[in-house]
């Protein structure tokens, strides 16, 4: 028996044992898997097809990360296409941003931005510095800033800690601001030195009491950080309009929980209005408390639906007068971006900023309040083509908060809220947050913004004008349905003033 054995030894090779062990150990798993699918009673196609029914759901989980390698065109992919995703990630690295042959933008549709350029341009290639602009002049501290294009809100919690030290370093060199978002402000906003925006959200982490109440400590606290430039109230973000900010449990950290003045691991989810901000009267109310209190410029950011509502608040301003104006107004577009929210909220609510920015400010015109209240755009104005609309359109000021994220080095991965980012920005966990270096980082983030800055300034050059904030709505135009493009002036004319304040 035992030389049988030691002849069947010789003959079978130990690699080819293992083979057939491993072989005959997939065949005993297929054999579970047919008769498990087979007899399961909760998806029908496993029942029918069992085992090759796997294949859907491996190639469904698959298709997100691949498709935009293998098979969407350049224009194609939301929220963002890849010519967008391409010019960021070339701006950030600092390499030439040119390209060959010829454009692959579709100049067809209805909507489509074009700029007028001019007969003779100025003279010169040289970098574009947007002149200085003062917000709250009326303030004990007016903000002052030659800064166009900033970065958007986001939270510490939404972002991982290495994202967040590197927007703030990358600010700091880029000189443009950083929104802290609803989080509070954590030492890693303050550690580059950038100037702050300190946001105050719905449920007023960082500046609440134990009751979540505003509390005047806190914002004294907060505006004595001489980065603190200006405090934004959070009336609503476009990704979710009348919702809160919601934070998944996986992601309150115990550092992020203390920050916010809650408990770790436990979601956090604001409420989804301020409970003390029910009319305009309460908001400027608002606004003026927490000016008083910090002596620094204060302005909310909403997203627009209806908004009949605003004649309601600038007429009251018009009562008031101009000191009780907000400084600014952030104008979110309903396609903003967002950490977690409702598919819903997202797909259905609120007005795109298209639609909501001229309105806004030839509202800011009627009412004789152009010049006082500034106007920060932010949705998904990512590339120097949508940053130069809006400016022609009014806004003073840009915000972004996925351009920068992609300058950090986001692929769109749209997994956000699940603390599984496989670039770190928005995880807590060690092992992906591994990959972000903040230095390394922080340079890509002030080359975003720089290379930004500098190809407006191309566009606005073109168009005959020596600086981004000259352009007009005569600088550019609008496809329409038969074809043909008309003037943003003829488009949105601006209104005369009906309203003088003193
Ligand atoms: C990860 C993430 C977190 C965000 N957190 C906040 C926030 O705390 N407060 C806020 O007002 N907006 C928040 N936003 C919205 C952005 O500030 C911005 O308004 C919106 O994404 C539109 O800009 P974008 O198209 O350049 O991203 C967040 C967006 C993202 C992607």
């Amino acid at each position: 028996m035992s030389a049988h054995l030691s002849i069947l030894y010789e003959t079978i090779e130990f690699g080819e044992i293992f083979k057939y062990s491993f072989l005959g150990i997939l065949f005993i798993i297929a054999v579970g898997l047919f008769f498990y699918d087979r007899y399961q009673k909760e998806h029908s196609l496993w029942r029918n097809y069992p085992i090759i029914a796997h294949g859907r759901n491996l190639l469904e989980a698959l298709g997100v990360y691949l498709r935009q390698y293998f098979y969407a065109m350049d224009r194609e992919e939301l929220p963002f296409n890849r010519a967008m995703r391409s010019w960021i990630y070339r701006a950030a690295k600092n390499v030439e941003n040119v390209i060959g042959f010829g454009s692959t933008r579709d100049l067809r549709p209805i909507g489509t931005v074009i700029f007028v350029d001019a007969p003779f341009p100025p003279l010169g290639q040289t970098m574009v510095l947007p002149k200085e602009m003062i917000i709250g002049p009326e303030c004990r501290i007016p903000y002052k800033t030659s800064s166009l294009f900033n970065i958007s809100a986001m939270s510490y919690g939404a972002l991982s800690k290495e994202a967040v030290q590197a927007l703030s370093r990358g600010a700091a060199k880029a000189g443009c601001w950083l929104n802290t978002g609803e989080g509070g402000i954590s030492p890693y906003h303050l550690e580059g030195g950038a100037d702050l925006i300190a946001q105050i959200g719905t449920a007023k982490y960082g500046y609440r009491d134990k009751e979540g109440n505003l509390d005047e400590d806190h914002l004294k606290q907060a505006a004595a950080y001489d980065q603190v430039k200006m405090f934004e109230i959070k009336l609503s973000q476009g990704a979710k309009p009348g919702k809160g900010g919601i934070l998944p449990a996986v992601k309150v950290t115990p550092e992020v929980a203390k920050i916010r003045g809650i408990e770790p691991y436990k979601e956090s989810v604001s409420p989804n209005r301020h409970v003390d901000i029910a009319n305009v009267s309460q908001l400027l109310d608002k606004i003026q408390y927490i000016r008083e209190v910090t002596g620094k410029p204060v302005g909310f950011k909403i997203v627009l639906g209806n908004y009949d509502w605003l004649d309601e608040l600038f007429m009251e301003i018009v009562r008031r007068g101009f000191g009780a104006a907000p400084d600014f107004i952030t104008l979110d577009s309903k396609d903003g971006g967002s950490g977690a929210a409702p598919m819903s909220l997202m797909d259905y609510v609120g007005l795109t900023i298209k639609e909501s920015l001229p309105v806004l400010v030839n509202k800011l015109v009627e009412y004789g309040l152009r010049k006082r209240i500034k106007v920060i755009a932010s949705g998904k104005l990512v590339t120097p083509g949508e940053v130069a609309w809006a400016l022609c359109i009014g806004a003073d000021f840009i915000n972004s908060a996925r351009g920068f994220m992609f300058s950090l080095g986001c692929i769109q991965a749209l997994r956000c809220h699940l603390n599984t980012c496989p670039t770190g920005i928005t995880s807590h966990q060690k092992r992906f947050r591994y990959g972000l270096i903040p230095e390394n980082k922080a340079d890509r983030v002030y080359h975003y913004a720089k290379n930004m800055v500098q190809e407006v300034g191309i566009i606005c050059h073109s168009c005959g004008v020596e600086e981004p904030r000259e352009l007009r709505r005569h600088h550019a135009r609008q496809v329409t349905e038969n074809g043909l493009s008309v003037l943003l002036s003829e488009l949105y004319p601006v209104p005369a003033v009906k309203h003088f304040l003193t």
